[in-house]
């Protein structure tokens, strides 16, 4: 019995997720370049690590990147409430951020998180996603670059989890039902 038996659905293979990062890495090394800027690419623990290896493998610039851990989520509700669990390491002051998130769903994370950044003083802040789902806004929240738009279903895989499980998937995928018994 393998973890994929527990998928209903593949969404997004890992094919056209590898195809996605590359075109959204080519913009963002157009339009920082541009701006003769070169990000701080800040991945949110744990679930943009996969998304944000493969999209700074297309990433032409000299960038570094670092990691920050907030919470705000447990099983499939997302609530308000949302604290830091490890900060960055690297100073914020002055940089020109990239956040990379797996999913918007409600907008609270990130709201949250691009106010902290502008907190440290960063000189911008932008935001990229793995997934989007539009229809489950809470926060208005602009978001710069989207990988895929999803409806309002609950996916798990390339990073998502569902109770810490499936984040080690290579696609974007729906969990059977039985997974949630
Ligand atoms: P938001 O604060 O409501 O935008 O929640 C964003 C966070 O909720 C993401 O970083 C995920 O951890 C989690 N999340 C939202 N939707 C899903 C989903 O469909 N599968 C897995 N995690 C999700
Ligand atoms: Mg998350």
């Amino acid at each position: 019995m393998s973890i994929r038996d527990e998928i209903k659905t593949v969404l997004i293979s890992e094919e056209q997720i590898r195809e996605r990062c590359r075109e959204l890495g080519k913009q963002v090394t157009k339009d920082y370049s541009e701006q003769n800027a070169t990000p701080l690419v800040v991945a949110l623990l744990r679930g943009s690590v996969p998304f944000m290896s493969e999209l700074i493998k297309y990433i032409d610039l000299d960038i570094q990147y670092d990691f920050m851990d907030v919470t705000s989520y447990s099983g499939t509700k997302s609530t308000g409430d949302i604290r830091i669990v490890k900060d960055l390491e690297t100073s914020g002051e002055g940089k020109d951020i990239l956040i990379v998130e797996d999913i918007v769903d409600t907008g609270r994370t990130i709201n949250a998180v691009v106010g902290m950044m502008k907190n440290k003083g960063a000189n911008s802040v932008k935001v990229i996603t793995l997934l989007d789902k539009p229809s489950r806004r809470v926060v208005d929240v602009d978001v710069d670059y989207i990988g895929f738009e999803v409806d309002d279903i609950f996916v798990v895989g390339y990073g998502l989890d569902y109770n810490q499980r499936f984040r080690a998937l290579p696609f974007v995928g729906v969990p059977k039902e039985e997974v949630y018994r």
